[in-house]
């Protein structure tokens, strides 16, 4: 399970969040940005830019109540407040990824991390991210190899899948989950999703990639998603996990986290968690 947390710089907390025993039950910080206040890129230095109510001391105490519970840092997303950040190919790739790693080693700790997530969502015209794949690649390798992190996911949406399928194919060892951002693609019944989902486990890993749903977002809603998960698990496909975004937004649904439940119970009945 993967639930993005923290984006809308909204008081939400942990401990609403309902997580069920025997889910690897992952969080993902949104998001640490490679940017200064004032949204300028700082060279592969990164910083916290997620809600302030989540305090290095209540992700301690999430993960001494729940063993199941792993938290991860994404990095990027799509906005600092009102600037965009992007992808740019630093002019020193080693440098980047040099700087990178020693920026995100203190809040690994600090923050208790087991993981980072990328969320690059918006890259330069004219294919110049040549140096995406490399950067990033090495950069988890390297968090990895450090045992700074065991966990690495990826964010790839329909209009960065080439970026991310060019990362995914060089470095897919050190990989653990796509979440797929399947609602961007905006299908609308689980036909089409099942659909989509054949494209996105071509271009990944079937096995790796995740089906997602947006909380009052775009895309498939209500239970048709859990319709689409029974018809994605009928056609051969083993559902190892779900994706939502984001807590932020369930936090203030008033449901009750009735997507977060339900995953959760689809997950424990198939035998695949
Ligand atoms: C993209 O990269 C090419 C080759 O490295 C360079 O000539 C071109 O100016 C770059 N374009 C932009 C928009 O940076
Ligand atoms: C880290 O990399 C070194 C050198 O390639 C290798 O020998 C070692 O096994 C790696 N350690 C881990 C934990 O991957
Ligand atoms: C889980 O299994 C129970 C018992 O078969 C069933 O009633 C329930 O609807 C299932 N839940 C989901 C989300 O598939």
């Amino acid at each position: 399970m993967m639930e993005y947390i923290g984006a809308t710089g909204a008081p939400v907390t942990f401990d609403l969040v309902p997580v069920e025993e025997g889910i690897d039950f992952h969080f993902i910080l949104s998001f640490a940005i490679d940017a200064d206040l004032s949204g300028n890129a700082q060279n592969g230095k990164f910083s916290p830019y997620w809600a302030e109510t989540l305090t290095p001391d209540s992700v301690a105490a999430i993960k001494a109540r729940r063993s199941n519970v792993k938290v991860l840092a994404s990095l990027a997303g799509w906005s600092l407040r009102d600037k965009v950040i992007r992808w740019y190919d630093p002019t020193d790739p080693h440098l980047w990824v040099s700087n990178a790693f020693s920026s995100l080693k203190s809040p690994a700790t600090t923050y208790h991390l087991d993981g980072i997530d990328i969320d690059y969502e918006k890259f330069p015209t004219q294919r110049n991210y040549t140096t995406f794949a490399f950067c990033i690649g090495q950069l988890i390798t390297l968090l990895k190899n450090q045992s700074v992190i065991s966990v690495a996911t990826i964010a790839p949406y329909h209009l960065t899948a080439v970026p991310y399928i060019e990362l995914f194919k060089d470095y897919n060892n050190v990989i653990d989950y796509v979440n797929h951002q399947f609602y961007t693609d905006k299908v609308l019944t689980p036909l089409r999703y099942l659909e989509d989902f054949k494209i996105r486990a071509l271009q990944f890993d079937k096995n790796k990639l995740l089906p997602s749903y947006e909380v009052n977002g775009r895309g498939i809603q209500g239970d048709e998603f859990f319709a689409t998960l029974s018809l994605l698990e009928q056609h051969g496909f083993e559902v190892n996990g779900v994706m939502i975004f984001s807590a932020d937004a369930s936090s203030a649904a008033a449901n009750n986290y009735y997507y977060e439940r339900k995953s959760q119970e689809f997950l424990l009945n198939t035998t695949n968690v």
